[in-house]
């Protein structure tokens, strides 16, 4: 009797507990939440998660780190997933964490509203992963510092290299930023393996930081902290717009370019949020908000104008970036095995 009474009355105690859970957070007590990995800039980060929430009531958890951060997050995480979906970031990684299994395959409800590039993104990637937005590389340079040091502006990848640039120029770590890989990766498409190599160590001499984040060099830049950044594009605008004195340079060469990413993490704790998220995060309304964030890449979803300072993709010499093989996780392994061994490893 005694031991029915207390079981009744624990049992009546959680219920109450859960109770006073829900009225606080209704979404939490049926189990409506959502771990977000979040790799863009914080500020549209933070937005999405405000208009899922607003939404779907569910209740989002949101990390930002870097791309190559991330992935090394959910591969070090994968016999006990704690995230859901991973938001952006290059895409480079995420088709490493497809190929090794560490998303699940999904087919958006809307995948037929994206551009090819961003089905051909989820091709690559045997549907584990989907292309969320675009933009190309660039160099940014703050015209008054430049101006200051009597130092002309740089045209092409090449002028890197020149000793006028000395501690002038600043990069993220490859390993961290899938803006640096992507960096790594066209200048081994532009000038082939080794000589991409002997650039980037000859370039080393005149880099004064390499940072955790892709898009820290220009904000540095704007600051006057460096000259010199290498960065996307769009990266470069936001500085501008803020009403920082920074150009945009596409280099005489040609340039690579991101897909911005999304993956489901597999076995993630929520996946029916996954799934409304990764949805949601491809409506052409919701990619439109992005602006309102000042980040200024292209949207995949081909119903969604792009804002208008987005650099136009059409107008810059892109490369014929190769995804899949950049994105392999042999490729992408080594190539960042052989930048700590021969570049980050340099004394400056
Ligand atoms: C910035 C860009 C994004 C890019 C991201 C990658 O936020 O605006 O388009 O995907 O950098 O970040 P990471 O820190 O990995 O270079």
């Amino acid at each position: 009797m005694k031991i029915r009474y207390l079981l009744t009355a624990l049992f009546a105690a959680a219920l109450g507990g859960l109770a006073s859970l829900g009225a606080s957070h209704p979404a939490a007590a049926q189990g409506k939440e959502l771990v977000l990995y979040c790799s863009p800039q914080i500020e549209w980060c933070q937005l999405m998660v405000k208009e899922f929430e607003k939404a779907t009531g569910i209740d989002v958890a949101m990390t930002r780190k870097s791309s190559g951060e991330t992935f090394a997050q959910i591969k070090a995480e994968s016999r006990n997933p704690k995230g859901d979906v991973w938001w952006g970031g290059t895409g480079d990684p995420h088709l490493q964490a497809a190929e090794e299994d560490l998303t699940a395959e999904y087919t958006a409800t809307n995948f037929d509203e994206l551009h090819d590039w961003a089905q051909r993104q989820a091709a690559a990637g045997n549907n584990r992963t989907v292309g969320i937005y675009a933009g190309a590389l660039g160099i940014g340079y703050n015209s008054e510092l430049l101006e200051q040091a009597g130092l002309a502006p740089p045209k092409c990848w090449s002028d890197l290299t020149k000793a006028e640039y000395k501690g002038e120029i600043q990069i993220a770590n490859p390993n961290s930023s899938g803006t640096s890989y992507t960096t790594l990766a066209t200048l081994v498409q532009i000038f082939g393996e080794d000589e991409a190599f002997e650039f980037m160590k000859a370039m080393h001499k005149n880099v004064n930081q390499y940072t955790k984040s892709g898009s820290a060099p220009i904000k540095n830049a704007a600051r006057g902290e460096t000259a010199i950044a290498i960065t996307f594009q769009h990266d470069m605008v936001t500085q501008k717009v803020l009403g920082f004195p920074i150009e945009i340079v596409s280099p005489c060469e040609g340039t690579g370019f991101e897909i911005g990413s999304m993956s489901i993490i597999k076995g993630g704790p929520n996946p029916d949020s996954a799934k409304a998220f990764y949805n949601f995060a491809l409506r052409a309304d919701i990619q439109e908000m992005a602006a309102s964030a000042r980040a200024y890449q292209v949207p995949s979803n081909a119903s969604a104008t792009p804002p208008p300072q987005a650099p136009k993709l059409e107008d810059i010499k892109l490369i014929d970036y190769d995804f899949k093989k950049y994105g392999s996780s042999e490729v992408r392994r080594r190539l960042l095995k052989r930048w700590d061994e021969e570049v980050g490893s340099l004394p400056r």
